[in-house]
């Protein structure tokens, strides 16, 4: 046994490397659990008790210097492959540099914030799972009423009062129950409706809210304020319109359209032939919304108004499927060149 580690220990010492397939081969002979060395050491065994000590030195020396040499056949391999690559060509003009891109509805999300922030509104969040009280109640949704009925809520099997946020109104509680007025803030975020998926729904979405609340806050202001956003982020021949419509948390209320920015309101099949385009709700916040966050409704008034981050992307972009948001396919979002 001693004769054939020393034979071993000369063919390792010996043995040159010139390719990877070389010192594959020296790792499976000497390295590896089926190497030679590693069946020696299996022999011990048959090794007379006296003699076992020196025969273990020995192995342990050889097993050393397979290592050993298997180290340097690695970096003499790879000091080869640098010094023999061919010399570096810098007039060769650069591989570019393939940077991701912003998703569609973060570009979407970064605008709007950025237009609201050059007029003084500053953002907040909220959780995702709310209670009762700031999705429903604080809004002036009172309970078992019809109006809940219109978001179709998850709740939570244990809990009936905690739920899946509807909408980012939500926040704009919080922000009052913390904040004093003046308070201007934007609230974006994902929210949550047990819909159907289809080519024009998702169960989850993303909203922007916004809140301004102060002394002499009018209608006007509102529709002032939403057509500087209009104008900002759809071109500055856009026009609003608004529509009476309903929210338990507003009074009055209204559906806010953008006129069709696609046909310049000639009419085609994004607004349906009607010129306009809906893209949220708004109205003045309901007193009964500020006393339920300890503001006084009789020193301080405001408006509040919501939109759809998907919705206003789709139109912005014509994107005809709200699926393909969360699909992923980088075919799709490669189109989409991030602002800084
Ligand atoms: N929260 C409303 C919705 O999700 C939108 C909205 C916000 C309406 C603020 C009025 C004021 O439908």
């Amino acid at each position: 046994m001693k004769e054939r580690v020393d034979a071993l220990k000369d063919e390792i010492k010996r043995f040159t490397a010139s390719n990877k397939d070389q010192l594959e081969e020296f790792r499976l002979k000497f390295i590896s659990r089926k190497s030679v060395v590693a069946d020696l050491f299996s022999n011990m065994k048959s090794v007379l008790p006296e003699d076992r000590k020196e025969m273990g030195k020995l192995l342990n020396e050889l097993k050393h210097s397979a290592q050993e040499k298997f180290k340097e056949l690695i970096s003499s391999l790879d000091n080869r492959k640098a010094s023999s690559s061919a010399p570096v060509d810098l007039t060769l003009p650069p591989i570019p540099d393939t940077l991701g891109s912003l998703h569609p509805l973060s570009i979407t999300r970064k605008r709007i914030l950025e237009i609201f922030e050059r007029i003084g509104f500053n953002v907040s969040y909220g959780p995702e799972i709310e209670d009762d009280w700031h999705n429903f109640t604080a809004l002036n949704f009172p309970e078992n009423h019809p109006a809940r009925e219109m978001q179709d809520t998850f709740f939570i099997e244990r809990d009936p009062d905690v739920v899946l946020r509807t909408h980012t109104s939500s926040v704009q509680v919080r922000v009052m129950e913390k904040g004093k007025p003046p308070i201007r803030t934007l609230s974006p975020g994902r929210v949550f409706r047990n819909e159907a998926i289809s080519v024009r729904a998702h169960c989850i979405f993303h909203q922007v809210e916004g809140l301004y609340i102060d002394k002499n806050v009018s209608f006007a202001d509102l529709k002032q304020t939403l057509l500087y956003f209009a104008k900002e982020f759809f071109g500055k021949n856009t026009k609003i319109r608004l529509r009476p419509s309903y929210f338990p948390f507003t009074e009055p209320s209204a559906e806010l359209d953008i006129s069709c920015f696609i046909c310049g309101q000639k009419g085609c099949k994004i607004c349906k032939h009607t010129g306009w385009v809906e893209i949220g709700g708004c109205g003045m916040v309901d007193p009964n919304v500020l006393e339920n966050c300890n503001i006084d409704p009789d020193e301080y008034t405001g408006f509040a108004f919501g939109m759809g981050i998907e919705r206003i992307t789709m139109l912005k972009y014509q994107i005809n499927d709200i699926r393909l948001f969360t699909e992923n396919d980088i075919r799709f979002l490669r189109q989409f060149k991030s602002v800084n």
